[in-house]
């Protein structure tokens, strides 16, 4: 078993640390105070290739694989966690959905506008009664000829009311369950697409979460992903490979963390000498590296599963489920060790520990992956 990294693949990680930390690290801090979309950020991932890493080459993507993408999203998200949700969901769940369940026509429709980020893409599945419980959503589609016609509200829909294409999970059929929806891809331009409400949130605050109104919306027959009445599976699919987006946001978080905690533990004083010769601290970092170190290697893991084409569910939620724990721990001793100095907003410590707090909520709850890993054990 090798756990090294290639050349290639350090390359990578180099390229996207200098990146993330020449171009993102102010822009976050920014962002969080206006609650502005962090629209340049994007712009410049999209320079640099990182809004294609599940896009092929042949229609304009970098291709960068399930673990290059976590390189890529460590680092992004270690910089600015707003930009890491929108990369990681625009990647993960838009392109993908289009990759693996989308006709020829639709990937080369939208997939090298989408490898650039001349469009956006996002991911509506949740709605006001169906957060855990995905496969209970009412959002309805209604068969029209060729047509669809889509009524009902999304909700939770990150980026929402700044992008162009969104991958939308309907009812088609009333009775059937999770054996009724269907997942369409819709343009924001198209009439019908409205956003709602944005949420006022405690962290990512760059990223806009908005409620999503589809009013009567006509969707072509051909912009429906997969097979009619076939979405819930569609929709899991592709939050296995979200999870693993997710847990590469927790490494980013939790890395910034450690970095914040060993630099100022280094500098600040007490009792005459830094605090980082005392004990207490230096037992707080030992507990952050390790989580953060375990939840790595299970991130890798699943990637690595996800790229070479094996089953990676049970892994991509054993990843987030550590990942995202390992980002609210290491958040919660950083800002500690800090003191009252952390409590301000004169260090991110405070924004990281807002920012991790929604990674063990979204893209499925601490509890739903345990669900997800408890289940494959006792319905292999
Ligand atoms: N891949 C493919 N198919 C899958 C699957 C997977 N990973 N998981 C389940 N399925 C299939 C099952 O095989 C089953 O099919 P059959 O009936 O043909 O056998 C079907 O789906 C139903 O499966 P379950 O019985 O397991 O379904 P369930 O209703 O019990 O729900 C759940 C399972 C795990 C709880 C699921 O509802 C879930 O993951 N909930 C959390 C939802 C979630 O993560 N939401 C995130 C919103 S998106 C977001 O946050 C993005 C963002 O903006 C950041």
């Amino acid at each position: 078993m090798d756990f090294e990294l290639s050349e290639d693949q350090q390359m990578l990680q180099q390229a996207a640390r200098e990146f993330a930390q020449s171009e993102l690290v102010e822009r976050a801090a920014e962002a969080d105070r206006t609650e502005e979309f962090v629209a340049d950020s994007i712009r410049l991932c999209g320079e640099m290739g990182f809004l294609g890493m599940s896009v092929p080459e042949e229609y304009g993507g970098s291709a960068l694989g399930a673990l290059g993408a976590v390189l890529v999203l460590t680092e992004i998200n270690k910089a600015c966690a707003a930009t890491g949700t929108t990369v990681s969901v625009h990647n993960s769940l838009a392109c993908e959905s289009i990759v693996r369940f989308g006709s020829d026509e639709l990937k080369q429709r939208y997939l090298p506008k989408l490898a650039t980020g001349e469009m956006l893409g996002g991911y509506a599945l949740s709605e006001a009664g169906s957060g855990s419980d995905a496969g209970s959503l009412v959002c309805k589609a209604t068969q029209d000829g060729d047509d669809w016609i889509l009524d009902g509200t999304k909700l939770w829909i990150s980026h929402g009311s700044v992008c162009d294409l969104v991958v939308v999970f309907a009812r088609t059929d009333a009775d059937a369950g999770n054996k009724g929806i269907t997942a369409f891809l819709v343009e924001s331009a198209w009439e019908g697409y409205k956003p709602g409400k944005k949420e006022v949130k405690m962290g990512l605050r760059g990223s806009p979460t908005v409620e999503l109104h589809l009013d009567k919306m006509r969707v072509p027959g051909s912009n429906v992903l997969g097979e009619v009445n076939r979405g819930f599976g569609i929709a899991m699919g592709l939050l296995d490979g979200g999870r693993i987006g997710i847990a590469g946001q927790g490494l980013g978080i939790s890395e910034a963390c450690l970095e914040a905690a060993v630099k100022f533990a280094g500098e600040r004083e007490q009792f005459g000498k830094p605090i980082a010769a005392f004990g207490a601290v230096q037992e707080k970092i030992a507990e952050m590296a390790t989580k953060l170190e375990a939840a790595r290697l299970l991130t890798y893991r699943a990637a690595s599963l996800k790229d070479a084409g094996k089953p990676h569910g049970r892994e991509a939620s054993m990843a987030k489920l550590e990942a995202s724990r390992a980002s609210n721990y290491c958040a919660k001793e950083a800002l500690q060790i800090h003191g009252g100095a952390g409590y301000t907003r004169d260090f991110p410590v405070e924004r990281y520990f807002r920012d991790a707090r929604v990674t063990e909520i979204y893209e499925g709850t601490t509890e739903i992956q345990k669900l997800v890993i408890a289940r494959s054990y006792l319905r292999p």
